[in-house]
């Protein structure tokens, strides 16, 4: 099967096998025979954190169990949502119904059961400010586990599903704790800046929503025209001595306080101040408005926009002193 159009690089490749599950009791079925307990697996959302560098000689698991509920209690009301709805649709249905939390996460493209996995972010929100639990399929056992917020050790792009459970569990369900009380999340700079253009003084959770998905289309290239998998990198986080010695070497460096003793340095304008913003090698490139995300400018291979994430790790590399790590998970 070919995997072309499920993954937001466009990039040509295939699988042995394909299987689209619709409900638990198919993950059951299928792993009940045990053969495909030897066979590679690979677990697929909406194909928008991965690049395949080769044909993938296993068995790519589609997941498209859908459905969404809420459940009012007290001063919360829990969404719960099925693995196989696409993100923003949840994010809009929640809109719709005035319930906040998820606003500034609008437009994240893939679906509900990968976002615990990196623990999405955006515009001053992360995944874990507003996970609840999610439920997931054993593969090794076939039961059903109940993950909680704590359970699932989230951090920067990153949780127990990229680690030490990396591979075992397949999420089914993720329960999100949100609220129709209207504490919205405005300290990022650049909401606040297009709020005050739209002159909106008192926004609502469709209005950030709207702002949110506003300032993403202006600078995140459409995967539908452009293939894409969002940020390449991960904006990389360092001890406040060497950001010192960075600093005074590069006096317009952007960065974020993480802490009293870290920094979060914006690899995209590192990337940029080394001349590889809107950059392309043959069919790949960088994002002309955003030079921290790699491109498929035509039929690119994955290896092709592999090669130009590694020049790039190279380049950040002996010009700062920092190692890249990749966001985007490589096949
Ligand atoms: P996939 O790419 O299908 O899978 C990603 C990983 O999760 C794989 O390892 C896969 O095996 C695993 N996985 C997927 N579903 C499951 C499941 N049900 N159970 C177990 N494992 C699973 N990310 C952000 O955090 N913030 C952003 O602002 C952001 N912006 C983006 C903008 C663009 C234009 C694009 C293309 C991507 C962006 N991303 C962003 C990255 C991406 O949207 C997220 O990582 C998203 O959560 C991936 O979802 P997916 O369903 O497409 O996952
Ligand atoms: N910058 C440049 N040149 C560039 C890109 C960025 O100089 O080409 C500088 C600018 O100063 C800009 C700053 O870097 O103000 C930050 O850029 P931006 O606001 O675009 O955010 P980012 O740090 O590049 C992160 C996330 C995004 C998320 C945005 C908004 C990571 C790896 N990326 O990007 O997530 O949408 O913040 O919160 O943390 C993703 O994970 O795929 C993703 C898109």
């Amino acid at each position: 099967v070919s995997l072309k159009k499920y993954n937001t690089f466009g990039v040509d490749v295939m699988a042995r096998y394909f299987v689209e599950i619709n409900s638990e009791a198919d993950l059951a079925e299928l792993f009940a025979d045990k053969t495909w307990h030897d066979v590679p697996r690979l677990v697929l959302g909406g194909g928008s954190n991965i690049l395949f560098t080769r044909d993938f000689d296993g068995l790519a698991i589609k997941i498209n169990i859908k459905g969404i509920e809420t459940r009012v209690e007290d001063d919360r009301i829990l969404v719960i949502s099925k693995a196989g709805e696409v993100w923003n649709d949840l994010v809009q249905y929640c809109v719709k119904k005035d319930i906040a939390g998820l606003e500034n996460l609008s437009l994240i493209p893939g679906s509900v059961g990968a976002s615990p996995i990196q623990n999405i972010g955006a515009y001053g929100v992360e995944l874990k400010d507003v996970f609840f639990s999610c439920r997931a399929f054993e593969i090794a056992t076939g039961l059903i586990r109940q993950f909680s917020n704590h359970d699932c050790h989230f951090g920067y792009r990153d949780s127990v599903f990229k680690n030490a459970l990396k591979g075992k569990f397949i999420i089914t369900e993720v329960t999100y704790s949100l609220s129709n009380q209207q504490n919205l999340k405005l300290e990022y700079g650049a909401i606040r800046q297009e709020l005050e253009n739209r002159k909106i003084t008192e926004p609502s959770v469709k209005d950030i929503s709207d702002v949110v998905s506003h300032i993403r289309v202006s600078k995140l290239p459409d995967p539908s025209t452009i293939g894409n998998a969002g940020s390449f990198f991960k904006n990389p986080i360092i001890k406040v001595d060497k950001f010192r010695q960075l600093q005074s070497a590069f006096p317009d460096i952007v960065h974020f306080s993480v802490n009293n003793e870290e920094e979060k340095i914006a690899a995209g304008w590192m990337i940029e101040k080394l001349g590889w913003k809107g950059k392309q090698i043959g069919n790949a490139g960088t994002w002309k408005n955003q030079a921290l995300v790699l491109v498929n400018y035509g039929n690119a291979t994955g290896s092709a926009i592999y090669d130009v994430s590694s020049k790039i790790i190279s380049d950040v590399r002996s010009h700062f002193g920092i190692e890249l790590e990749r966001e985007v998970n490589v096949i």
